[in-house]
């Protein structure tokens, strides 16, 4: 009699903990179209491995790189549709949603990485993060990959150089204006179609940070790279808005934490990544790297620079002054 009383007693327990027991983890899918080792890639995982170590039993994230689950075409649209609930895409790659952000595409308007650090930390761009938000976008951190460079089929020393190329562009009207001051043009092409749009001569140039130029081995169809340093790749990590605000607020607070600790450090990191990557390609000795003296590259400035006064307006003149303070000259 003693045994069944507490038999029920334990199953009834039992019925009441399971669920709290058994409740799934909430799953984050985190889709990026980068290979792994680059600043976004080893982010991506830093990310997991720490929300794995502090909050296992609750959250479980998945990383799917090199688009391979959605690519520069669809990602966005599936994190509004709650497909993927988190991404990293460049900054280049948000102007249906928002004309603000184009300030990042600025050829020339950061004289570094530092710089463009210091910009991401003051107000105006800390307001940018939640510039999408009508359209279930949630800004959550910026991460930096590197400065840009120039490769093409043809040495690039000057600007005329440029002329009559048709350089592969993210999907920015910004991009497109800075290379139409060339004489050149931009075709907005998926960062997945890059090498191959390059294999067949479809596109004769690009524009990329190191570490993409390494880790896409771009150099095996680029002879030439030259180091302008002209703009800068960036990103925007990114979740659903709804999602995001349906995380319970103790875990959404760990999670917040988390991608605090991990954007230092993929910020930190990224220079360094970079520099890495451009020493494998000279080692590699597939590309000539032109170095720029600095009358040759206030000559691309020069060239590029009108561009700035086009885009003002959509920007905000408030945004462009913000972003003007933050060099050292
Ligand atoms: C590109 O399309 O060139 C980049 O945005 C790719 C990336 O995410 O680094």
């Amino acid at each position: 009699m003693f045994k069944s009383v507490v038999t029920t007693a334990l199953s009834a327990l039992l019925l009441i903990c399971t669920p709290a027991l058994a409740a799934e983890p909430i799953v984050i899918k985190f889709s990026h179209v980068v290979a792994e080792d680059t600043p976004k890639g080893r982010g991506a995982q830093l990310f997991k491995e720490l929300v794995e170590q502090r909050l296992g039993d609750k959250v479980k994230v998945e990383v799917y790189p090199n688009s391979t689950l959605f690519g520069d075409a669809d990602e966005l649209q599936a994190l509004r549709d709650g497909k993927v609930q988190m991404l990293a895409p460049s900054l280049s790659k948000f102007d249906a949603y928002t004309k603000q952000l184009q300030v990042f595409d600025l050829p020339f308007l950061f004289d570094d990485l530092e710089a463009v650090k210091r910009f991401q930390k003051r107000e105006k761009s800390r307001e940018l993060l939640r510039s999408m938000a009508s359209h279930d976008i949630y800004g959550l951190a910026y991460w930096n990959n590197g400065m840009k460079q120039l490769s093409a089929t043809r040495a690039l020393k000057a600007p005329a150089d440029a002329k009559g190329l048709n350089f592969r562009i993210q999907p920015s009207p910004v991009l497109e204006a800075q290379f139409a001051q060339l004489g050149a043009t931009g075709s907005k092409m998926a960062f997945s179609e890059t090498l191959a749009a390059l294999q067949k001569g479809t596109v004769q140039g690009a524009e990329n940070p190191w570490s993409n130029l390494a880790s896409q081995k771009l150099d095996s169809v680029q002879p030439f790279i030259t180091e302008t340093n002209h703009g800068s790749l960036n990103y925007m990590l990114i979740s659903n808005s709804k999602f995001w605000i349906s995380i319970p607020y103790q875990v959404r607070t760990q999670l917040e934490a988390i991608i605090e600790e991990v954007s230092f450090k993929v910020n930190q990191d990224a220079e360094e990544l970079n520099r890495k990557s451009r020493e494998q390609l000279v080692a590699a000795g597939r590309a000539q790297i032109i170095t720029l003296t600095h009358e040759q590259r206030e000559a691309w400035r020069e060239a590029m620079r009108p561009v700035w006064q086009r885009f003002e307006a959509e920007i905000g003149a408030d945004v462009l002054r913000a972003a003007q303070t933050v060099n050292r000259r």
